[in-house]
């Protein structure tokens, strides 16, 4: 596979990149925006950084009026990080560890389901995107943000593959954390992110499905750059 620098460097493409909780996206996410020398925008921390925000002000989760007044307020600020991935900045403190927590978690299920909330985090999402050169991952990107995105990718794994994988990703970063309690809380956020009213998780028509489970993500990785790779040559030849 050959990416000349000059040719990355004319490639402005959006790719959009949706999956569940505890897939991968954002690991392989950052990995394919390296390969490509485009940025890499994780849209759960800017949901999550609300619901911090939300629960830092003492506002109940489910209080959509005043969250999405709180999320008209922020100053929202995103600044890429070692050239590729872009942090989330709110009042101008960066979003960090703190938003990583479980009950940051569950909270961050039920804030992403205000319709008003959903409608603003669309609009600053496009406009973060609009030049390209970007890859995207969250819920609904390739379903509601960017549907006409150059590619649209769903990783998929089984529910006890992602509990393992977020119980190792949390116990790395210092978390006392249990295993069962991981994954009843996949499950319940799943249940949520699926069935909610509003932009429900869904594979987009057009998306290439990865399943992960029996692949590390560096593998996962490298099959969609193949994948987009040929596709891009398909297109042109
Ligand atoms: O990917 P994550 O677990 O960090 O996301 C946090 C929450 O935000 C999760 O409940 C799903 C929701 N979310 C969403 O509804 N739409 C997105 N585009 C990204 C995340």
């Amino acid at each position: 596979m050959t990416w000349k620098g000059k040719e990355r460097r004319r490639r402005r493409w959006i790719i959009a990149m949706d999956g569940p909780a505890g897939v991968g996206k954002s690991t392989v996410g950052r990995l394919i925006a390296k390969k490509l020398g485009f940025l890499f925008l994780n849209t759960g921390e800017m949901y999550r950084a609300l619901t911090w925000k939300v629960m830092r002000e003492g506002i109940d989760p489910k209080n959509g009026k005043r969250i999405e007044q709180l999320a008209r307020r922020i100053v929202w600020e995103f600044k890429p990080a070692r050239g590729t991935s872009l942090r989330t900045f709110v009042d101008g403190v960066k979003i960090n560890h703190q938003i990583r927590s479980e009950q940051v978690s569950r909270n961050a299920s039920t804030v992403a389901g205000i319709p008003g909330v959903r409608k603003f985090m669309r609009k600053l999402q496009r406009k973060l995107g609009e030049k390209g050169g970007i890859v995207m991952e969250g819920r609904d990107i390739t379903t509601n943000v960017f549907p006409d995105a150059d590619f649209k990718l769903f990783l998929d794994a089984s529910i006890d593959e992602r509990a393992v994988r977020r119980y190792w990703q949390l116990k790395n970063q210092g978390y006392h954390v249990d295993l069962k309690t991981i994954r009843e809380n996949i499950a319940a956020r799943d249940k949520q992110d699926r069935e909610r009213k509003i932009n429900p998780l869904r594979q987009a028509p057009g998306s290439l499905v990865v399943d992960t489970t029996h692949l590390t993500l560096r593998q996962v990785a490298n099959k969609i750059l193949k994948c987009i790779h040929q596709r891009h040559y398909r297109v042109t030849d």
